[in-house]
């Protein structure tokens, strides 16, 4: 993902939020939320690893998370108020896209919109891994262009290709 394209991303609004969405790199003060979403016992349901974090482990999985340039984590704000969040790994070929929602907003539309604004900005390949049953992140993942390619384990994997750029003459 090129520094352009993460820049656009975060300055891009939603329509079906009038402007409210904005995405925008996460803080070392957005442990608290953070750690509440990811507790949370949905969220917890829906990880590769479902035991509960303590804030140690947050913390220091947040500070790494900051420091890591293949790693970016988003915070989808609402009114400027925390709603979402979505994190990007970067892969050999491509990045891994992984998301949650605030428990007080889902059902809203946010998963959709916050997800399918930033593989908007993303050229890349992108994939996702959703547990089966998560019907919720199936229809985000597919709002983001990303189709299913197989079932392993349990899990879903969903993949976009790259999206061709217009060459420049
Ligand atoms: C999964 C999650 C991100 C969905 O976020 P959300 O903001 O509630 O989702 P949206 O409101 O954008 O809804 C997306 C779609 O799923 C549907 N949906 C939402 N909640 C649903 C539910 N509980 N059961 C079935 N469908 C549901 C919506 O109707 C919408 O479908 P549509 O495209 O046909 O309209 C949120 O529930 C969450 O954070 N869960 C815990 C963490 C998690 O599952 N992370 C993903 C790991 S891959």
């Amino acid at each position: 993902m090129t520094s352009t394209a993460q820049h656009s991303t975060a300055q891009h609004s939603t329509a079906q939020h009038s402007n409210r969405l904005q995405l925008r790199l996460a803080r070392l003060d957005d442990a608290k939320v953070l750690l509440e979403w990811r507790n949370n016992s949905l969220t917890r349901q829906a990880s590769h690893n479902t035991a509960l974090i303590s804030e140690d482990e947050h913390i220091q999985w947040l500070t790494s998370i900051l420091e890591n340039e293949n790693r970016k984590l988003y915070v989808a704000e609402i009114d400027g108020e925390p709603a979402g969040t979505v994190r990007v790994d970067s892969e050999k070929y491509g990045f891994e896209l992984s998301w949650t929602v605030s428990p007080m907003r889902r059902g809203s539309g946010i998963g959709k919109e916050m997800v399918s604004q930033l593989a908007k900005g993303i050229s890349e390949p992108i994939r996702a891994e959703i547990k089966s049953g998560n019907v919720a992140s199936i229809r985000i993942a597919e709002e983001a262009g990303m189709m299913f390619d197989r079932e392993e384990d349990g899990v879903l994997y969903y993949h976009r290709d790259a999206i061709p750029q217009p060459m420049i003459t």
